[in-house]
């Protein structure tokens, strides 16, 4: 199978680092992803091991399409009846890119589904169903300029769905992949202590335990298209499951997180009370202002990641958290080494510490740095 693993733009180094460590030795690395050829065990492993990747897609075909009608005949010409069978549920994804014929987006989910059931409809008689709330399997079309490649999302729910939060209200969440790649980006080992003193919904701090117990990140999830399709393997993916899962470690408590919002950290006190992050995690509702002068911790990493001022449109006084921020990096965590993430490039000079280093990261749509300061 020709298989692309993808990740958050410009991450694309860190997932083939962790693909190295997962045994991979043979793939390509191209801007957002990985491609490599690989059989089952390779896919049900990718999909269930990596906590750095967004999606595990199989690419089914790729060529040159003239008009928008070139779409469903391409579609219709691709054996989709040995991937998946008649009584499925599916969806149609796209990303259109640098296509002056192409107006609408949408026309293109059409176009393919079209291909797809006519294919269905002249071989067997019958037809796939689509719904827009519910499916099984998902077909991603990726156009560029006029190249179109089709793909099987075989993960179907982006990767970063790990199936752990239970609440999903929370204000401007990073995902689980993206924690997973900073916590790489700070050089997080398995055994180092980590404290989010804005840590909302504990991303950072849920994956980090993951991460130090050796939980595989698919552990909770029980969703994934490959389960759906014509040649799921149940034994294959119990072996994988089984090797990932032997790996599980005991951690002690590791992590501590603040958030000054009370709901917050009463709903995320429920989601950390989970066996899996076997009592790691400890969350309480203090302001970072209110950070005891005596409360402090050495050789350990702080992640922050503050209100950028851009989705957390409520929140005033910026300057002043960003000041906050810096004096008690300054005054509680000498000896430790703090990352901030932030959206809002113009408050990190209100930090009022030198950085060592800026890395540019993407938060979905908004272009972030992740700082690193080393406090002594
Ligand atoms: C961008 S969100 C953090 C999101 C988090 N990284 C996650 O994955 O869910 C910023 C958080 O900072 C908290 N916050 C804002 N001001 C604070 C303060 N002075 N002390 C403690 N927490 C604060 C907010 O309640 C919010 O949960």
């Amino acid at each position: 199978m020709d298989i692309l693993v993808t990740t958050i733009t410009g991450c694309q180094d860190i997932l083939a680092d962790e693909m190295r460590e997962l045994g991979f030795k043979s793939f390509e690395v191209e801007r957002g992803g990985v491609r490599l050829n690989g059989d089952l065990k390779d896919l049900y492993k990718l999909n269930y091991c990596l906590r750095t990747a967004s999606k595990v897609l199989i690419q089914v075909y790729q060529g040159h399409i003239q008009t928008p009608e070139d779409i469903s005949k391409k579609a219709y010409g691709v054996n989709w009846e040995d991937y998946f069978p008649v009584d499925t549920l599916f969806i149609v994804e796209n990303s259109v890119n640098q296509n002056k014929q192409i107006k609408n987006d949408m026309i293109v989910n059409m176009l393919v589904k079209d291909g797809i059931v006519d294919r269905f409809r002249k071989k067997f008689n019958d037809r796939p169903s689509v719904s827009k709330d519910e499916f099984e399997i998902k077909v991603f079309a990726y156009i560029l300029k006029n190249n179109m490649t089709l793909y099987l999302d075989s993960s179907g729910l982006p990767l970063y769905r790990r199936n752990y939060k239970q609440d999903l209200k929370f204000i401007a969440p990073i995902k689980e992949h993206l924690a997973a790649i900073i916590l790489r980006h700070m050089e997080y080992n398995p055994g180092m202590k980590l404290i989010d003193p804005m840590c909302g919904s504990a991303t950072i701090l849920t994956e980090a335990s993951l991460m130090a117990s050796s939980t595989p990140p698919g552990y909770l999830r029980n969703f994934y298209s490959f389960l759906y399709f014509k040649n799921f393997d149940k034994e294959i993916f119990a072996e994988v499951k089984e090797e990932a899962n032997s790996k599980i470690t005991e951690i002690p408590q590791l992590f501590q997180g603040f958030d000054k919002d009370r709901y917050t950290i009463i709903t995320m006190n429920n989601t950390v009370q989970h066996p899996i992050f076997q009592k790691s995690i400890q969350l309480d509702i203090k302001n970072i202002r209110k950070l005891d002068e005596d409360y402090s911790c050495e050789n350990g990493l702080i992640f922050i990641n503050p209100p950028y001022g851009k989705r957390l449109d409520t929140e005033k006084n910026l300057d002043l958290i960003y000041k906050d921020i810096g004096d008690k990096l300054k005054n509680n965590f000498k000896g430790n080494t703090a990352y901030i993430l932030t959206g809002n490039l113009g408050m990190i000079k209100k930090i009022q510490l030198r950085s060592e280093k800026k890395i540019k990261i993407m938060n979905g749509p908004l272009e972030c740095r992740l700082v690193k300061y080393s406090l002594f």
